[in-house]
């Protein structure tokens, strides 16, 4: 570790010296050469010290565990989140559904069977017609986990998405979003939007022929899950100097949250919080805390019309709610912490909605007259229900129609009393 004394303090004795003083002839040409020696002296020091990772994004990305040392709490917190866990390799035990005989197929009403097995070399997707096995494509990346599982495979350096995903809801295999029960289908390629929202990088191969859908990846550039630098930015000088002065508490090199605007708050969760219906000019992993999402988009090129999905989109919810339009300090943090999934609870969130809304300021909610104290419990499921997802669907085995997927409405509003 590299101590002030190491390469600050002899710069400062050099220039003080009383003996420069006494040959003011040589004082110049003494000085440059000098502080020649030191500059260099200096240099050889920081490239010795300065670690630099082997990060795929680059050497000023110092990586996760990095940040371990000096913020364990947020560290311990973190590595167990929907975020962090956004992608994963796939392994056995990651994969939420399951592999046991009698639990572990799916019947496509043309008579193909989809098979989840287990083997030495990893786990499949087999496809089987007329009990005859086609061909299995391997469990390679995991996305998701918290409400669903889809899973990719790699071929040829592109990725695929398996027809088959898991489904919390369900408690079962069921089709990926959007596919359809008749029949298997594996070639549909999992794009690099995917992983722009879902990991905190990966690198595509710019040389791609027209007749191509899906991008090339480039090997060994996969980062799974959203890390802190995902969010936070490069990291690496702000390691490298607080390794070098353990004793400095303010923040170095790193951006700090309380310098910025309200719009960039939320712009920093918005970039993958905000739909996918607007022509970015650029990828998302581009994006830095602070910067400017409406930036990105092609302009004038406006989003679809309408509501905004409640999948993927609860800064496009949120902003239209008069909560958010009326007030100048909520943001996504004002109910979620960063370094934590979202709570469970309706009552957490009420006081929350208690510190804006009360009686005493005179903007409570009537229901509470006929309520009593009980409304305290649980705005959200008037104000903020569980609704489908016009984006997501699937389909059960053995059922026709299509089954929701169900999110939050981020728009803070008066709705019917939710029927239940
Ligand atoms: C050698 C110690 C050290 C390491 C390693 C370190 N930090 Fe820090 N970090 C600090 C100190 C000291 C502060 C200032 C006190 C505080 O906020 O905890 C700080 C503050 C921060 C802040 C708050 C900025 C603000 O004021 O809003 C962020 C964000 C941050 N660090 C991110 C990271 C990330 C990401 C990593 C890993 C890539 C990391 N740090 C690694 C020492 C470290
Ligand atoms: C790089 C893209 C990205 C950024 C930036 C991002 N998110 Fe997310 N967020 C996701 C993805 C993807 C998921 C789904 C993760 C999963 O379960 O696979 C998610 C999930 C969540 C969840 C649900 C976690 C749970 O309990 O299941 C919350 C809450 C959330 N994000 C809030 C935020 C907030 C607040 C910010 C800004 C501080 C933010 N996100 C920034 C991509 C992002
Ligand atoms: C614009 C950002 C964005 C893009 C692009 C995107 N997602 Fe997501 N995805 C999210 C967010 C945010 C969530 C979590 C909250 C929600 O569902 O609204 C999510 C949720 C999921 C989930 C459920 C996660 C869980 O833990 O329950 C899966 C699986 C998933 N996405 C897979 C994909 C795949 C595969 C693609 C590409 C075809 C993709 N996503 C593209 C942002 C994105
Ligand atoms: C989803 C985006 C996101 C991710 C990922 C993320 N942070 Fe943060 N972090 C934030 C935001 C937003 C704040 C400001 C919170 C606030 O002011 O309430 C913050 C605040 C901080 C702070 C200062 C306040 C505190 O809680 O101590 C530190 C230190 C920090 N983050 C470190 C990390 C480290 C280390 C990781 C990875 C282990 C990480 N962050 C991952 C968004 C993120
Ligand atoms: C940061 C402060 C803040 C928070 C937190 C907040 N609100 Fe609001 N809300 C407002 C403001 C400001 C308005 C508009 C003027 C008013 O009614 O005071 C508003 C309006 C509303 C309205 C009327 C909406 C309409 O379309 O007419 C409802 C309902 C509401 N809030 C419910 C909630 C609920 C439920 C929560 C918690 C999930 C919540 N609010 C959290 C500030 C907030
Ligand atoms: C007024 C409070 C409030 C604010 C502000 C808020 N959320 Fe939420 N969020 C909730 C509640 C309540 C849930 C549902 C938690 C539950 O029951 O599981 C939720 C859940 C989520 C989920 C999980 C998916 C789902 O629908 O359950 C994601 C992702 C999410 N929020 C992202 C965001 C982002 C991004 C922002 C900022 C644009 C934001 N939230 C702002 C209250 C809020
Ligand atoms: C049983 C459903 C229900 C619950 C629970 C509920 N509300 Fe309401 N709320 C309503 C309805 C319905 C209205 C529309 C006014 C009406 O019909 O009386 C409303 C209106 C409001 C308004 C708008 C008042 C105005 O004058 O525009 C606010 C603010 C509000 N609620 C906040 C809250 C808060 C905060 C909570 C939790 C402490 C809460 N509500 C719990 C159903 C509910």
């Amino acid at each position: 570790m590299v101590t002030r004394h190491s390469f600050l303090i002899p710069a400062f004795d050099l220039y003080s010296s009383s003996k420069l003083h006494t040959l003011p002839f040589m004082r110049k040409s003494l000085v440059l050469i000098l502080s020649l020696f030191v500059a260099v002296f200096i240099f050889s020091k920081c490239i010795n010290n300065a670690k630099a990772s082997t990060d795929p994004r680059g050497n000023i990305y110092a990586g996760a565990a990095s940040c371990r040392q000096c913020h364990q709490a947020v560290y311990d917190s973190f590595i167990g989140t929907g975020h962090f866990n956004s992608t994963a390799a796939a392994g056995k035990k990651n994969i939420h559904g399951s592999f046991e005989n009698g639990h572990n197929e799916f019947h496509y009403t043309d008579g193909s069977m989809v098979k989840m097995e287990a083997s030495d070399s990893g786990f499949y997707q087999a496809e089987y017609k007329d009990g005859k096995k086609l061909g299995a494509y391997r469990f390679d990346i995991i996305f998701g986990g918290k409400n669903a599982q889809t899973y990719a495979y790699l071929a040829n350096k592109r990725m695929y998405e398996l027809p088959v995903s898991h489904y919390n809801s369900i408690n079962g295999w069921a089709t990926s979003p959007g596919y359809l029960g008749n029949t298997p289908f594996f070639k549909r390629p999992l794009i690099a939007g995917c992983f722009e929202c879902h990991t905190s990088y990966i690198r595509t191969n710019t040389n791609m022929t027209p007749n191509e859908i899906s991008e090339e990846y480039v090997e060994g550039t996969l980062i799974h899950g959203i890390d802190c630098e995902r969010c936070h930015g490069p990291a690496q000088n702000h390691v490298n100097y607080h390794e070098a002065y353990p004793e400095e508490k303010n923040a170095k090199y790193i951006l700090k949250n309380l310098s910025l605007s309200r719009q960039q708050k939320t712009d920093a969760c918005a970039v993958c919080h905000s739909g996918n219906d607007r022509v970015m000019m650029a990828s998302r992993f581009n994006f830095k805390m602070g910067d400017t999402l409406e930036n990105m988009y092609i302009p004038f090129a406006n989003a679809k019309k309408g509501e905004p999905d409640v999948h993927g989109n609860q800064f496009g919810l949120l902003s239209k709610s008069r909560c958010y339009l009326q007030s100048s300090t909520m943001t996504c943090n004002t109910c979620h912490s960063p370094h934590s999934d979202a709570v469970k609870s309706p009552a957490i969130y009420s006081q929350k909605c208690l510190a804006c809304h009360s009686e005493a300021t005179h903007n409570f909610c009537p229901k509470a007259a006929t309520m009593g104290e009980s409304i305290k419990n649980n705005c959200i499921d008037c104000h903020m229900p569980l609704q489908p997802s016009g984006a997501i669907m699937y389909q059960v085995a053995g059922k026709e129609d299509m089954t929701a997927y169900m999110l939050r409405n981020h728009r803070i509003a008066v709705y019917g009393t939710p029927d239940k």
